[in-house]
């Protein structure tokens, strides 16, 4: 592995809105870099650590959740995040594993920060707090129409569309709009996919840009 440095690993995020097919990609991303015998770990936002599974099941599934504030929710998926960080990330990261978690930092920046409306400052401010000096290496957007991406969610075999999937158009429009803001602010360290390609296509699109940059 053509490492940041000798050792260390790499933190590659997935991120994109509901119905982009982030979770799938994350998994066929592992068998590849498995195939090529490098250490993977597979984590997820929210979530990843028992105590990021009981702030999930509190963010998206809790019969209280019509009440929750803008605020508590921001803090909340940090909170998420700052025990990932520490648990598993940072860790796994310095033993020069390749993590690949399935969403990040950016879904903060644009959920809570575009869709909900809350301040770039706080956002910003929250987001460096739970993360310390960890930043993602490389971040996978898969990009597709909200459009699309609601009409896919709304068709998988579920009972109850989660809290986060009860947002209207507009809301799912303005989360697409925030990744691609946020990539074109800073290019070197995003790749975006076309997710209304074939899964196929776009696991292959990912990774060949993956492995130019990490093997
Ligand atoms: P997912 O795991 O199915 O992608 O669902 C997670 C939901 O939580 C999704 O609607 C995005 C949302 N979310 C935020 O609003 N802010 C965050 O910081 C994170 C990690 C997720």
């Amino acid at each position: 592995m053509s490492a940041n440095d000798d050792t260390r690993g790499y933190l590659i995020t997935f991120e994109g809105s509901e119905g982009a097919g982030k979770s799938t990609q994350v998994e066929r991303i592992a068998k590849r870099f498995e195939a090529h015998n490098q250490a993977v770990v597979v984590t997820r936002e929210p979530g990843g650590t028992p105590i990021g599974e009981e702030i999930r099941r509190l963010l998206m599934h809790s019969a209280c959740g019509s009440a929750m504030t803008p605020e508590t929710e921001l803090l909340l998926f940090a909170a998420s995040r700052a025990q990932l960080v520490r648990e598993v990330i940072r860790p796994a990261v310095d033993e020069g594993k390749i993590v690949l978690c399935d969403r990040f930092l950016d879904s903060t920046t644009v959920y809570q920060g575009v869709g909900r409306r809350i301040a770039s400052e706080p956002v910003a401010m929250i987001n460096k707090f739970a993360v310390g000096d960890l930043m993602p290496d490389i971040t996978v957007i898969i990009d597709l129409p909200a459009e699309i991406g609601l009409e896919r969610t709304r068709h998988r075999a579920r009972e109850m569309p989660d809290r986060m999937e009860q947002e209207n158009i507009e809301f799912y429009r303005k989360v697409r709009e925030g990744y691609l803001m946020l990539a074109k602010a800073l290019p070197g360290r995003f790749i975006i996919a076309d997710g209304s390609k074939s899964i196929d296509e776009v696991e292959v699109q990912i990774w060949e840009e993956l492995r130019k940059r990490v093997i």
